[in-house]
């Protein structure tokens, strides 16, 4: 696990430092992995997220990767493109947010009972920050699962990031979420499917 407290704070800048909102004004209806890494997303929440629960897709778009046969009683997607949101067929609720300019959800305290995270996290300039207040709206031992390949858009991703291999990706999200401080039994799961797009995840559960 990575100590973030070591790290200096141009390893959380961009090369692209305008604001976020004009790199996603446009909506992407693209996936960004394969479909075998997206079926390993989706079978990790259907192993960790609480059916009939309250979820949050956090840096969501059009597609949320929750699974097809399991209801949700709310499911709140947090991204940055409205059009993007609006196509999602899983959310609930929609709120145009963006997380580099404030890292606090506009959510309640222990409102909802899992949450992901999938192919954004090395977008977020503040990540700890982040993690500490998804942990805030969780409630008690929910999951959080942050979950990353091997892609990423290069100009907006952390510099940090973009001179990590994939092994030292995982030990980085452990560490920020070490060090968000409201969660516990973090661990790494390599769900790769081979042959196509790697898929990692970091989990863990709220304290
Ligand atoms: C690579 S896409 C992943 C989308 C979706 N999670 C998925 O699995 O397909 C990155 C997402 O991060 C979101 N995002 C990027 N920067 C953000 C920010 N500053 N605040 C909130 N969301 C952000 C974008 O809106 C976009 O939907």
């Amino acid at each position: 696990m990575l100590d973030i407290a070591q790290l200096p704070p141009e390893a959380f800048r961009r090369w692209d430092e305008t604001p976020d909102a004009w790199f996603y004004a446009a909506p992407r209806f693209v996936t960004h992995i394969d479909a075998g890494a997206i079926a390993a997303v989706t079978q990790l929440y259907r192993e960790l997220f609480p059916p009939g629960g309250g979820i949050l897709d956090v840096c969501s778009s059009w597609v949320s990767h929750l699974p097809e046969e399991v209801g949700y009683r709310e499911v709140v997607g947090i991204g940055m493109n409205a059009a993007e949101l609006a196509a999602n067929p899983r959310l609930t609720r929609r709120l145009v947010h963006d997380l580099n300019a404030d890292p606090r959800l506009p959510l309640a305290d222990a409102s909802l009972d899992a949450a992901g995270l999938c192919v954004s996290v090395d977008y977020l300039t503040n990540p700890v920050a982040v993690l500490r207040d998804i942990g805030r709206v969780l409630r008690p031992g929910g999951p959080l699962v942050i979950t990353f390949s091997n892609r990423c858009f290069p100009t907006k991703a952390i510099a940090i990031w973009l001179t990590l291999n994939d092994p030292q990706r995982c030990r980085l999200v452990e560490g920020c979420l070490q060090a968000a401080g409201l969660w516990r039994d973090i661990q790494t799961l390599d769900r790769s499917p081979g042959g196509g797009d790697p898929l990692y995840a970091v989990v863990g559960r709220r304290a």
